[in-house]
């Protein structure tokens, strides 16, 4: 078998890299929200100024049959990389996904990162998945359970406007302020403060994670990489009677899947909960979402287990849990 790092802007290469991508990702999970073709090839082969990644293929008889996606933040959490692996349906249990962890953490260490973190489907109920007994087997430890939830907009959203007028009261000196894609001007340093503070401020069990780094630079690099994937941005934001950013939650679909939307970070400060923010903030913005994209008929989060707050509010919305999403963590040590 050969491994070997492979260029993104081989189109015929990176296609097939998706596809085993995709192919692994949805064997026996009907809610896989694999990147769509188009996405995956804009995000992989533009400029990223806040993550470096390497594309790894393993190789036989010149068929590639398996792929590892390496992740490196370069502006924070530089002591970590991220890795997506995944082996074509048809050759797993021939050692594939092994080796290509092997030389994963060879490119880690030579990017003097320590801790390797992976993220793994599996199911709610029944057999583990066979990525939890790989990634175990490989000695990495689930730091965080997140519940992988769905909800149904179009069954839903009836309740919508009973539940605002229920939490209204609590924030009513707060205004709220929606934006397609691009953040406004006025908010942009109210919003790096609040993508600062996630790490800080959502549960985040046993991950080794620091705070991120966020300035204009790197919100309009974003911006822009997600023009040229096709992918929309819906953000709500709290405003408190102070001018503070005090909450916000966002929400993405993509041109090339928009009958599902994928919620993305949701956060109150500290000092402004107990307003029942969140859940006003994130009504606000699934209205917004809807009348955007009248086809999105669902919303995908994922949600860690021991965030209670969060819960109760999906909850409260309507969220079915699918799956769960577990995040590994390892030291990378060759
Ligand atoms: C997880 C995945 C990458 C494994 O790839 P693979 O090439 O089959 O892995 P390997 O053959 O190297 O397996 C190594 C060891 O992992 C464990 N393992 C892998 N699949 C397993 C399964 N279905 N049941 C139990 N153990 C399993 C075993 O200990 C295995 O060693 P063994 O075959 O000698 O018993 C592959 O199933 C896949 O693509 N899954 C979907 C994506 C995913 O979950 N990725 C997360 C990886 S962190």
């Amino acid at each position: 078998m050969d491994i070997r790092e492979i260029d993104p802007c081989d189109e015929a290469l990176l296609r097939r890299f998706w596809e085993i991508g995709k192919a692994a990702d949805e064997v026996d999970r009907p809610w896989s929200t694999y990147w769509p073709w188009p996405s995956a090839q804009a995000a992989l082969t533009g400029p990223n100024e806040s993550r470096k990644a390497v594309l790894l293929a393993a190789f036989e008889a010149g068929a590639m049959l398996g792929i590892a996606e390496i992740s490196l933040p370069l502006m924070d959490n530089t002591f970590a990389g991220y890795v997506e692996l995944f082996v074509a349906p048809d050759r797993v249990r021939h050692g594939v996904g092994s080796a290509l962890l092997d030389v994963t953490r060879q490119v880690l260490a030579a990017h003097d990162r320590r801790l390797m973190m992976a993220e793994v489907s599996t199911p709610v109920d029944g057999p583990r998945s066979p990525g939890m007994w790989f990634a175990e087997r490989h000695g990495l430890k689930a730091a965080l359970t997140n519940e992988h939830r769905v909800l149904d907009l179009l069954a839903t959203e009836d309740r919508w406007p009973a539940l605002a007028a229920e939490v209204a009261p609590h924030h009513a000196d707060y205004r709220f302020v929606t934006w397609r894609d691009v953040v406004p001007e006025e908010l942009l340093d109210g919003y790096c403060a609040l993508q600062h503070a996630f790490n800080e401020e959502a549960p985040a069990g046993d991950l080794d994670v620091e705070a991120e780094h966020w300035d204009e630079a790197r919100v309009r690099g974003k911006e822009e990489r997600f023009r040229r994937a096709g992918r929309h941005e819906t953000c709500t934001v709290a405003v408190a009677p102070d001018g503070t950013v005090a909450g916000l939650t966002e929400v993405m679909v993509s041109t090339h899947s928009s009958e599902h939307g994928m919620q993305g970070g949701t956060l109150v400060l500290r000092g402004h909960r107990g307003h029942r923010l969140g859940l006003a903030l994130k009504l606000a913005n699934q209205r917004a979402v809807r009348d955007r994209f009248p086809e999105c008929a669902a919303i995908h989060t994922w949600n860690a287990d021991v965030n209670a707050a969060m819960n109760v509010i999906n909850n409260q919305l309507g969220f079915e849990t699918v799956e769960l999403l577990v995040e590994m963590q390892g030291e990378v040590r060759t």
